[in-house]
């Protein structure tokens, strides 16, 4: 898949990634499920930077979900150690591309080391403007949505809000995502065809994509192919084809 087949005029504005696959791939070559992770750091850095390349302006990545604690904790610590060892080494890269990043999820939950690098590589790279690349960590969709829900109904309840004033800009003001745009194109790897409790309110709008590549095995062509895919699609936001002509 070629680059040159993108139509730089019509791309997602937001792309959301469920990277699935690590421990197939791993098994697959005998080997143990912490190698799948390793190599799966490879693909985030290419799609990262393909994306960014192209004119993508969000890239959301699911990390690790608030389901993913329960995995056997050699799995868990091995997939908190990667988040550091790759924040240090792709700060420069994320400086060099002028790539912003964000993150979303329970984050006071992770390792006190895990959060205070990814709170440092924030804000050294809060200014840059080409691309936010949002990771989602010990993230949950319910989990946001009950929290927006709480804070609205607190609001009303002490007289800060009526209930008139709930309606979906409020909402979104509201979520780990105030700063992002919906959803455009959700990409998820290795075959399953399942959300995940992966941005449930955000992607509301989104064309889906799976593919049966596991993630160590997906690379710029892929995302390149998942865009291509896209654009070929009539997206009617609930409007007849004959309206949007
Ligand atoms: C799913 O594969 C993948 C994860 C739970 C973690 C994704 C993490 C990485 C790609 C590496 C670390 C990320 C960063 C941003 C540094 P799986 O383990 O569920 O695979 P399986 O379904 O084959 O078992």
């Amino acid at each position: 898949m070629n680059e040159k087949l993108i139509n730089k005029e019509n791309l997602p504005k937001h792309i959301a990634i469920i990277m699935d696959g690590n421990g197939r791939w791993a098994k697959s070559k005998g080997k143990l499920r912490i190698f799948g992770h390793e190599n799966g750091t490879k693909s985030v850095r290419e799609v990262v930077e393909a994306s960014a390349e192209i004119g993508i302006e969000n890239l959301t990545l699911y990390a690790f979900s608030t389901e993913n604690w329960k995995r056997p904790k050699l799995e868990v610590d091995t997939l908190m150690k990667l988040l550091v060892s790759s924040l240090r080494k792709e700060l420069h890269t994320l400086v060099d591309n002028d790539i912003r990043l964000n993150a979303i999820g329970k984050l006071d939950a992770l390792p006190e080391k895990a959060h205070q690098e990814l709170l440092e590589v924030i804000q050294k790279t809060r200014n840059n403007k080409r691309m936010t690349l949002t990771l989602a960590l010990s993230y949950g969709s319910r989990e946001e949505i009950k929290n927006a829900v709480k804070q609205l109904a607190s609001k009303v309840k002490n007289n800060l809000m009526s209930l008139d004033d709930i309606d979906d800009t409020v909402i979104n003001k509201h979520l780990y995502t105030h700063d992002l745009p919906d959803v455009d194109l959700l990409i998820r790897t290795s075959g399953e065809h399942r959300i995940s409790n992966f941005l449930l309110w955000q992607i509301a709008y989104a064309e889906l994509y799976f593919t049966e590549v596991l993630w160590p095995d997906f690379k710029k062509e892929h995302l390149f192919q998942a865009i291509e895919n896209y654009q070929n699609r009539e997206r009617r936001f609930g409007k007849t084809s004959e309206q949007l002509n």
